[in-house]
């Protein structure tokens, strides 16, 4: 029967992983995969986890099976990392997951199993998973406008004119800051106005938030995922622990779902159920280090200012990329890239470009233009703004 397997469709990141791994060049450098990186190019255990990592050794005493939603501290630490205290607990469901993906899968299969026919509104361009787990659900899904690629800007006004087609009932998948993959986020006003329509037209959000604490802080990473729970009657959220825990291998992921009360129940059941018909009970280890380190406001402050200072350092990498390639070029054609936020940035390069970057010069970039920010080191800069300026003038 496995001679009529369709092959699948490979990934256009993974792909990218793969062709750098098998690159034998030493000056290769890496902005493909979103994995953050410090000044030697390693993506080192966060302190706070190695810290939370030893209290659990020393103190678990057994390693049996939590629960099918996992751990109920677990969701009161990432409702509070999340939502501020926006919503109150009798509204909100939530299950672990395996990773933000497991995350966004268990939001899609929810969302099926109360209405298959909702449609799913997905950005252009997003993070091509959400596209890869909308089809493996067997949701249907329409784009929407969103980057306006010569300002390096978000497109108002596509996207609010495209978001006006959907139809009561249907989903919007926004990224909750940092967005994968061009580091363009809505304001605080666009925000308002994403929930007025989100109101206005019967729609559900359903907000991927992956990075937060990597673009402005941790809070106003999360004020616009706020000022939708506070606005609205449902929202449901795919959050991540895996870049700002520095966990990616540990699978950290929690789906979340606000309600009104008299549906509360129903949704965590059936949250459960999905994680039972999946993988039964979700993994902890990661999950428990995330409690450990949330609850605890010594370490909690460690982990917000290695955090922090993360951030910091890809700002000033953003700053840099954007000052030495005008120094290279002459030109501010990519100076949009030191306002954008988080890790990634969509540059305006053609794929025959972004082939030269990669052959001619060991600089890997996804396809479509994703460079991770996170990526570059004070030394590899220079070398990858040569490269920017020599595919430019070819
Ligand atoms: C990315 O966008 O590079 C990361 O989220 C890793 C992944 O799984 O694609």
């Amino acid at each position: 029967m496995f001679d009529r397997l369709p092959a699948p469709q490979p990934d256009g990141i993974l792909q990218v992983m793969a062709a750098f791994r098998a690159d034998p060049r030493d000056s290769k450098v890496d902005l493909g995969v979103g994995v953050y990186k410090d000044a030697d190019g390693n993506t080192p255990v966060m302190g706070a986890v190695k810290r939370a990592e030893a209290r659990l050794v020393e103190a678990q005493d057994t390693k049996t099976y939590t629960a099918l939603a996992g751990d109920p501290a677990f969701h009161q630490a990432m409702a509070a990392l999340l939502l501020g205290g926006v919503t109150p607990a009798a509204r909100l469901a939530a299950a672990a997951a395996t990773g933000g993906t497991g995350a966004v899968r268990l939001g899609l299969e929810l969302i099926r199993a109360a209405n298959p026919a909702a449609r799913l509104w997905i950005s252009r361009p997003t993070w091509p998973n959400h596209i890869t787990i909308a089809e493996a659900v067997g949701l249907a899904w329409s784009p929407y406008r969103y980057l306006d690629a010569e300002a390096g800007a978000l497109d108002r006004t596509g996207m609010m004119a495209d978001l006006e087609q959907a139809a009561a009932g249907d989903v919007v998948v926004l990224h909750g800051c940092c967005h994968n993959p061009t580091g363009v986020d809505p304001d605080l006003s666009d925000w308002a106005e994403i929930a007025a329509l989100c109101e206005r037209r019967g729609l559900i959000p359903m907000v991927d938030i992956a990075y937060q604490g990597f673009g402005e802080g941790l809070d106003a990473d999360a004020a616009g995922l706020r000022h939708l729970a506070s606005r609205l009657e449902r929202v449901i959220i795919a959050a991540s622990g895996a870049k700002n825990f520095g966990m990616y291998r540990e699978r950290v992921g929690i789906a979340m779902v606000i309600t009104p009360e008299a549906e509360r129940d129903v949704v965590q059941a059936t949250l459960a159920a999905l994680n039972r018909a999946s993988i039964s009970f979700p993994p902890d280890h990661g999950a428990r280090v995330v409690t450990t380190i949330l609850t605890d406001p010594a370490l909690k402050a460690d982990w917000a200012d290695e955090l922090e200072a993360m951030r910091q350092r890809i700002q000033r990498l953003r700053e840099g990329l954007a000052e030495a390639v005008r120094a290279e070029t002459g030109s501010d054609r990519m100076g949009f890239v030191a306002a954008q936020k988080g890790m990634f940035s969509t540059l305006p390069l053609t794929e025959a470009q972004i082939a030269a970057l990669r052959e001619d010069h060991g600089v890997y970039a996804v396809g479509g233009g994703r460079v991770n920010m996170a990526g570059l080191t004070e030394e590899s800069l220079p070398q990858v703004a040569r490269a920017l300026a020599a595919v430019l003038r070819s």
